[in-house]
């Protein structure tokens, strides 16, 4: 005689099987949403309309031009030119291909003009709060490939102790002349 499973017994296998599914799995990575590093980083609203700290050209594998970005209190805090920077100084690398302009050719009667391609290598920030980030010299670094966090911030901290005295940032805010002018 064929016996179909008791009601309630399916449901309870039902049950367990959501359970199961709604449980973290024991060894999985922490996964973080869109746009926040592990280290709890996150890419800033409206970063991208920042000041300009300075341009900066890569060779080699990362070959592209980008940005350094700055917030307020990065730029206020660069222009004092006091070392080490306060909590709070945001400083944010866009890039992106180190593109030829073809129209250039026509206009300089040689290929001489290059210019912004397409996005390239991600967007990188460091984020300053002495106390939360201290394991990283007080940056907390993070890089977002296409809105997801990607890179080791061990790593990042490790070759910008090349300049552990300017609290570990390379770039400078790019000189001006002004020709003593305000301007
Ligand atoms: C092998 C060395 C190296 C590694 C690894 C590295 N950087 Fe940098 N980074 C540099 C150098 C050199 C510059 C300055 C030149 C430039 O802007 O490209 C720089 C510039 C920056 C800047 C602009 C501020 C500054 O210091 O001038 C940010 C932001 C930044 N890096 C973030 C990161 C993050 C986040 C990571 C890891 C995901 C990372 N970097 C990994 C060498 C490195």
């Amino acid at each position: 005689m064929k016996r179909s499973i008791p009601t309630w017994l399916s449901a309870l296998a039902l049950a367990a099987a959501a359970a199961a599914a709604a449980a973290p799995a024991l060894h999985a990575e922490p996964a973080t949403p869109d746009g926040v590093a592990p280290n709890g980083v996150r890419i800033p609203p409206g970063f991208r309309d920042w000041k300009l700290v300075t341009v900066a050209r890569e060779e080699g594998k990362n070959d592209d031009i980008r940005a350094i970005l700055g917030n307020d209190v990065a730029i206020a805090a660069l222009q004092r030119g006091k070392y080490p920077l306060p909590d709070g100084t945001v400083l944010a690398r866009l890039a992106w291909s180190y593109d030829a302009l073809p129209e250039s050719a026509a206009a300089f009667g040689k290929a001489q003009s290059h210019v912004a391609g397409h996005p390239k290598n991600g967007v990188q920030f460091m984020v300053k709060d002495s106390v939360k980030y201290a394991s990283t010299g007080g940056w907390g670094y993070a890089e977002f490939d296409s809105g997801k966090a990607a890179g080791n911030p061990q790593a990042c901290f490790a070759c910008h102790t090349v300049v552990k005295d300017r609290d570990y940032v390379f770039n400078r805010l790019a000189p001006v002349d002004t020709g003593g002018i305000g301007q």
